[in-house]
């Protein structure tokens, strides 16, 4: 079994996560329950921090809030020194919400609503990434009328395909995402932004993909998008000053994935921009990268209590967990695989092959297919599945009504609550019931 982090097993074969006993967290704040090792996002963090103190210290790092997000989060990552990438209203309201400090934020989204363009500017975000055309003049539009004149990023696509499931590329010529460089696209929306009065373009971005391994793409990339700068300084006289390369880094899920660590990541970016400035003759911009994935994914553990074991002989042994597709689509969505341990039962010999299913009304909802488990699994035990920290929580559901469960945050023995779980009354909190449909007899 790969323990990440801090986790590890005590005397009772017990599984820990920072220190804590995963029974007593089960006991304490219920399941399913999402466990964040604290320490583990922190080392994450300062090695992307460190990464550029070593290779290119004119940088940023943000992270990708999208990954995950809650105010504590928000809190962690100020801390820590990152900036933020934000992609909706809500995850602007985060922030806000919790404090942080907005002009160390980048604005994201490829269909910002007029709704979130005045709040990214009256929140006084950093940089608005503007994802269209469309988009460059709605904005210059808005600016206007409220006299602010926002730094702006143009998304660019850079037609690089990251080698990842297609439904989480998105640096291909054929995407919803960015402005196409190809076929002087990106050139006309660059003269149309130095053109506008009430934007201030400051640079370009570019994400090609996420749980990336082959750091082939973005070394290409960052070069494709340094030659496009060279063609902006050679065609309008612009210099540009800053470049955000996006996220995109893979993390571990199973023993195939053998991801780089961010250091490596970071070391490939900055020599294919160096060289790259060096051919084609522009100064060095200040870089800014967006990780998620790789600063949550692994750090992010649910447990999970075994309710139902079902053996059809011959065909299959399904243990059934008490969440599933609700708080974890990613198997549903993209075939996703996890490895998951008996969380209560971590020494004991693990050769029983199991379908882990959800409690989801749904074939479909099955979290791990021919898991190894604990060969005495049984009802009443507590199954741990993990990196499950980036794109878990944050696309959680409420499909069949279960309210979502609560989030922890794990250091030094110590457990806090984060989230809370919701209650089946917030569940039914929003609805209401119009005149004509009012119970009139008592039944
Ligand atoms: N920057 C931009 C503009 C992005 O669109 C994303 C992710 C990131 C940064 C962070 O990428 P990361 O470092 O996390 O790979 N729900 C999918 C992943 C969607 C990624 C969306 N964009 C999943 O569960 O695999």
């Amino acid at each position: 079994m790969h323990f990440y982090g801090t986790a590890a097993k005590n005397a009772q074969g017990h599984l820990t996560i920072g220190g804590v006993d995963a029974t007593d967290l089960a006991e304490k704040f219920g399941t399913p329950l999402y466990v964040m090792d604290e320490a583990l996002v922190r080392k994450n963090c300062r090695a992307y921090v460190q990464a550029f103190k070593d290779y290119y210290p004119d940088a940023e790092v943000a992270y990708a809030s999208k990954a995950f997000l809650c105010t504590a989060m928000v809190a962690l990552v100020e801390q820590e020194g990152l900036s933020l990438d934000l992609v909706s209203g809500g995850e602007i309201a985060t922030a806000l919400k919790a404090g942080y400090p907005m002009a160390h934020t980048y604005f994201h989204g490829n269909n910002k609503t007029v709704e979130e363009i005045h709040l990214a500017l009256k929140s006084g975000v950093g940089r608005i990434i503007v994802d269209s055309v469309h988009e460059l003049e709605l904005l210059n539009l808005e600016a206007g009328e409220l006299g602010i004149t926002p730094k702006i990023y143009l998304r660019l696509n850079p037609n690089v395909s990251a080698h990842t499931h297609h439904y989480i590329s998105t640096g291909q010529l054929d995407s919803k995402f960015g402005i196409p460089i190809e076929m002087g696209l990106a050139m006309d929306a660059t003269r149309l932004a130095l053109s506008l009065p009430n934007v201030a373009l400051t640079g370009f971005h570019c994400h090609i993909g996420s749980q990336i391994f082959d750091v082939e793409g973005h070394r290409l990339a960052a070069s494709v998008m340094i030659k496009f700068l060279a063609d902006v300084k050679a065609a309008t006289g612009f210099v540009t000053t800053e470049l955000n390369l996006g996220g995109g880094l893979g993390v571990r899920y199973t023993a195939e994935d053998t991801p780089k660590r961010p250091g490596e990541l970071i070391k490939v970016q900055t020599d294919s921009v160096r060289a790259a400035c060096a051919e084609y003759g522009v100064p060095l911009p200040k870089l800014v990268v967006e990780p998620g994935r790789s600063i949550v994914g692994e750090a992010g553990t649910t447990l999970y209590s075994i309710g139902t074991v079902k053996e059809i002989p011959g065909i299959r042994t399904y243990i059934s967990v008490d969440g599933g597709m609700g708080d974890n689509i990613r198997p549903a969505l993209y075939q996703a695989e996890y490895e998951c341990v008996v969380a209560n039962k971590v020494d004991a010999p693990a050769e029983k092959v199991v379908t882990v299913a959800g409690r989801y009304c749904e074939s479909g909802d099955k979290l791990i297919i021919d898991a190894k488990v604990a060969d005495n699994v049984d009802t009443g035990d507590l199954l741990a599945i993990f990196t499950t920290g980036a794109y878990n929580y944050t696309m959680a559901s409420h499909y069949n009504r279960y309210p979502k469960p609560a989030v922890v945050f794990v250091a030094d023995g110590n457990a806090d609550l984060v989230v809370r779980r919701e209650t089946f009354d917030e569940m039914a909190a929003f609805d209401l019931i119009p005149q004509r449909l009012q119970p009139k007899v008592a039944r």
